[in-house]
């Protein structure tokens, strides 16, 4: 049946790349793998790249994506890019959302570069939900028509991880375009779970979780004289799913807004294994690098498995098409 070629921007440490590849068991349930073969993965940050090479058999281009010519990247079918959300994101409310005014908000002009250039079948982008809203709704409706305008019919969905078998409460937004030419309305994944997975189907015990993760004495004590108790979100029930983790794990501290654990009197933060569970990634995913790297790396990723669920459909429907045409279509010239 052949498979479908994929290019990867902002690659990161690849959530979204192992959920299209698929082919890997979280929680005891297996993703089924989908033919996919890696044509392109970029991205500027070398930690990021390097805990993707140690994942990942294809090779990733670690630099500026605005310095890579168009004609560099291979032709691919599927086009993924998680852009950068640092100025759409709700978190980072200082200094105030900028929307797509601000340099990384650009870099979503990137990708649509792309699209017009190579002209996919589709293309899946996914960010913070704060993208939705910033700048009263100017940017998304700039963004959506900017894709449009390459030619795609493009649709989106807010999507909440835990919906999906992922321990964790994380609503990204996900848009799907379809080259006009294929006729194709995107669709997205339904949540049919009848439970959430807790937080706790993922923690290690926690006599078996070094000293060096747990507050001291003192930062609770100042913690709770300056706030009396935990700013309400932050101390994880781990009967629930865990709230979103972030980039900013890596600056993990009790005055921050990342969830902790309530562990008897005491506060913990997450390992880096424990995060990396708590974004559905499997065990066999090799961390390298500084742990502040790996925190880092870990909260900026989709969770594979709800690019799994997103995937699917996607790969299904594009497969049908090339096989019931023998070839993957020609592109059609926009203008
Ligand atoms: C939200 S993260 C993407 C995470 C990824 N989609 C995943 O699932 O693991 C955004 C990534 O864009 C990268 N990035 C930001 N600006 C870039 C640029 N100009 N060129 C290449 N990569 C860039 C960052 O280093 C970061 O890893």
């Amino acid at each position: 049946m052949g498979s479908l070629r994929v290019a990867s921007l902002f690659t990161g440490c690849g959530g979204m790349d192992m959920g299209i590849a698929g082919g890997f068991t979280f929680l005891g349930k297996h993703y089924r793998k989908n033919p996919v073969n890696f044509v392109f993965a970029n991205d500027f940050e070398k930690t990021a790249c390097e805990i993707f090479s140690a994942n990942f058999d294809h090779s990733i281009l670690c630099g500026d994506i605005k310095k890579v010519n168009t004609s560099e990247i291979p032709d691919h079918d599927i086009l993924l890019g998680g852009f950068p959300c640092q100025s759409f994101s709700i978190v980072a409310q200082n200094p105030p959302r900028l929307g797509y005014n601000s340099e990384t908000g650009k870099l979503f002009f990137e990708m649509v570069r792309i699209l017009k250039g190579k002209k996919p079948m589709c293309f899946v982008a996914e960010n913070v939900k704060g993208i939705l809203s910033a700048d009263k709704g100017r940017t998304f409706r700039l963004i959506l028509d900017e894709f449009n305008k390459a030619g795609y019919s493009v649709d989106y969905r807010l999507l909440n991880s835990a919906d999906f078998g992922v321990p964790q409460r994380r609503e990204r937004v996900f848009i799907i375009g379809f080259r006009k030419d294929l006729g194709i309305t995107p669709t997205f994944p339904k949540n049919t779970l009848k439970e959430q997975t807790p937080l706790r189907t993922v923690l290690m015990p926690h006599g078996a979780v070094d000293k060096k993760y747990y507050f001291s004495q003192k930062a609770v004590l100042g913690m709770l004289r300056a706030k009396e108790k935990m700013n309400k979100g932050r101390a994880q029930d781990e009967d629930l799913p865990c709230a979103t983790v972030t980039a900013h794990l890596a600056k993990y501290s009790l005055n921050s807004v990342d969830p902790v654990l309530p562990v008897g009197r005491k506060y913990r933060r997450f390992t880096p294994r424990e995060v990396a569970r708590i974004q559905s990634f499997p065990d066999s995913f090799k961390l390298v690098n500084s742990e502040n790297r790996q925190y880092r790396a870990l909260g900026n990723a989709v969770p594979p498995v709800l690019m799994w669920h997103v995937s699917k459909n996607i790969v299904d429907l594009l497969l049908k098409i090339k096989k019931g045409r023998g070839k993957i279509i020609e592109p059609m010239v926009v203008h």
